[in-house]
């Protein structure tokens, strides 16, 4: 193969030679039948008829010949642990975790739901469930009792996983007050749960509900369960990400097309091998979590670390501390982390020898040109950005180094990935738009492998939601805008939709309006996405109460503002948390009742607020001037 752009070109115009190509990556147990079968867009299923596993093929099937190399590298600076599991141990542990879950009555197609800190026993019970073709739901530990209930009873799990606790900045996160409670407020209620005590808090235990892991592991220690060979197309996990609605959408995925994806990207984009270390700092609550730090490096045969603190303690100089150490080789982080660490002392880039990276992988919201600079020149380790969804569960646009040397672009995360064919497409016609020309990004169907299948239980949500948008064409949204320049490189400007990006997590604005609603002195509340230096953007709310006069004065003011903060962090997570609420007596809506969220956002960013001829009442944005000047 020449060049990347061959490369694209056949991903795109012979999709089923290619894949079927990259499919040899992985193990199957069964060949298919068919690469690609697109008889009911925009449904696809890759690999018919091919019998796989996941859960072999990140472990099982390295006990050959690395039985006794590093697999998963557990470091928490928040509880002074570094433990390392081999090939070998992590099988023996995936299977005794496999089979507490099968003595507790958990089978194929069963949904286990996972709501636990960046521990082990997460990958342990990940890597279980998809042995057994059980389905995991993981909920990232930041998120509290009402964003646990919601995902419960959509998930409808027979077991949920949880910890005592968790920890962050040296202080005890409780995580099973929140679980109990987000179980109470849900109308489905799992069989069992499963604790893991780290003895960081003690919590309470629910009789005849809830069973003890380190009892459950002490009775299967030589348990052997065997793999269980799934259908390509049968679903592997669902996580759930936030849209417009205040309902989070189960992403769903599958199995063979996302092994074969995975282990395509890190060959191609990450350009990992056996054998090597792969780090990424993200959560196993996020997308991210699952395909690079769970399922990607260990399908590749990588060790994989498990991170468990902030990029800050005991120092900034942590994560390349752990770079050196483990001479890792590929590392993924997220712009926010890096703009941490630039607030910090530029002496810790070079601490440590890091010449053992041979990138630096940042995703989950835009990389502002500064901070890839400082990072580049600070590490003097290449950067590499690339932009991808939950939705689509590996990079959409990036470069890909492992076919060719192609040049990356301060500001931009690169060009379309193999597999995608991406198109910028204009709003409201829906036609292509042309170079340096603003449009949606858009993907054409067929979704490579790995993508999404379908909106957990809700096909017609899945085409509603992301292929009815583009006027007179069925096409994948990804609800960015973007733009491309002469020599095809892309940026994305933001998102087309009320989704908004805190610290590299997506986050739906109407979920956080629900929950400052539920405060009994609200009346109306918008909830708007406001540029950040630090954390990308951050939440503000603008509240409108029952009664008036109850924002008259500051000492009330403040106290409402705590409460309704507070109300989110109960319900919500400190996640979602806005930065700030002010009050107002009406919200800028036009005639027809829609809240003029943009103006809102370009006046809390100080722009020009835009086109006005449609609100209703001027005097709504006067307000918003005043309680933005604090007065
Ligand atoms: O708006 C885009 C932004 O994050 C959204 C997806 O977030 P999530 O589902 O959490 O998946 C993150 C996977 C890395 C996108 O719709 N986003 C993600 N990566 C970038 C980005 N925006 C700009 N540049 C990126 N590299």
């Amino acid at each position: 193969m020449s060049t990347y752009a061959d490369f694209h070109r056949r991903s795109i115009d012979d999709r089923e030679g290619f894949w079927a190509e990259q499919a040899g990556l992985i193990h199957w147990e069964t060949p298919f039948t068919q690469v690609l079968d697109y008889s009911k867009p925009p449904f696809v299923r890759w690999f018919v008829g091919g019998r796989t596993n996941l859960c072999y093929n990140a472990v099982d099937r390295h006990l050959a010949t690395q039985a006794d190399k590093a697999a998963l590298i557990f470091v928490s600076t928040e509880t002074n642990e570094e433990i390392t599991y081999t090939f070998a141990q992590l099988d023996r542990e995936v299977q005794r975790m496999a089979a507490i879950m099968v003595a507790q009555g958990v089978g194929r197609g069963d949904r286990v739901l996972l709501y636990l800190p960046m521990i082990p026993q997460a990958a342990f019970a990940m890597l279980a469930c998809a042995r057994i073709g059980a389905i995991h739901s993981v909920v990232f530990g930041g998120f509290a009792s009402h964003s646990l209930a919601s995902r419960i009873e959509d998930a409808t799990p027979k077991l949920i996983v949880s910890a005592d606790g968790g920890s962050r900045g040296g202080k005890v996160v409780p995580y099973k007050p929140l679980l109990d409670e987000g179980i109470r407020l849900s109308a489905h209620k799992p069989g069992k749960v499963l604790m893991i005590d780290r003895g960081l808090t003690k919590f309470d235990r629910v009789e005849g509900r809830d069973v003890d892991y380190a009892q459950l592991r002490e009775k299967h220690l030589d348990a052997k369960v065997p793999v269980t060979w799934l259908e390509s197309n049968e679903i592997s996990y669902t996580l759930y990400t936030s849209g417009t609605t205040g309902k989070p959408k189960g992403v769903q995925r599958d199995v063979g097309g996302y092994a074969v994806a995975l282990a395509a990207s890190i060959k191609h984009i990450f350009c990992g091998n056996a054998g090597e270390t792969y780090f990424s700092t993200s959560d196993i609550g996020w997308v991210v979590g699952h395909s690079y730090i769970i399922y990607g490096p260990l399908i590749a045969g990588m060790a994989t670390i498990m991170y468990e603190g902030t990029p800050v303690r005991p120092d900034a100089g942590i994560l390349w501390h752990l770079v050196e150490k483990y001479k890792v080789t590929v590392m993924f982080s997220a712009p926010t982390a890096i703009r941490v660490l630039k607030k910090q002392d530029p002496a810790f880039l070079t601490k440590y020898d890091t010449s053992s990276l041979r990138a630096l992988f940042l995703a989950g919201e835009p990389l502002d040109e500064p901070t890839a600079r400082w990072i580049s020149e600070g590490l003097g380790r290449p950067i590499v950005d690339n932009y991808w969804q939950t939705e689509t569960g590996w990079p959409i646009l990036s470069v890909a180094h492992g076919v060719e040397k192609t040049p990356t672009r301060f500001g931009s995360p690169g060009m379309p990935m193999y597999g995608y064919d991406v198109r910028l497409l204009h709003e409201a016609t829906g036609e292509e738009v042309g170079a340096n020309e603003k449009g949606v990004v858009a993907i054409m169907p067929p979704l490579p492998p790995g993508c999404l299948q379908t909106v957990w239980g809700d096909d017609k949500r899945f085409v509603s939601t992301y292929f009815s948008s583009v006027p007179g064409k069925v096409a994948y949204s990804t609800f960015d805008w973007g733009i491309r320049d002469n020599d095809g490189y892309y940026f994305i400007l933001g998102r087309t939709d009320d989704v908004i990006n805190v610290a590299g997590h997506r986050l739906g604005t109407r979920e956080i309006e629900e929950s400052i609603s539920s405060h009994n002195a609200v009346a109306e509340v918008a909830v708007i996405g406001v540029a950040d230096q630090l954390k990308g953007q951050v939440a503000v709310a603008f509240a409108v109460l029952k009664d008036a006069s109850r924002a008259a004065d500051p000492a009330d003011r403040m106290k409402l503002e705590g409460e309704m903060m507070a109300t989110v962090d109960k319900q919500l997570g400190a996640v979602a948390r806005p930065s700030r609420v002010h009050f107002v007596t009406l919200l800028p809506k036009t005639r027809s009742g829609k809240v003029l969220r943009r103006s809102l956002q370009a006046i809390c960013e100080g722009r020009d607020p835009g086109d006005l001829t449609t609100i209703e009442d001027p005097s709504a944005l006067d307000q918003v001037k005043t309680a933005l000047a604090g007065k």
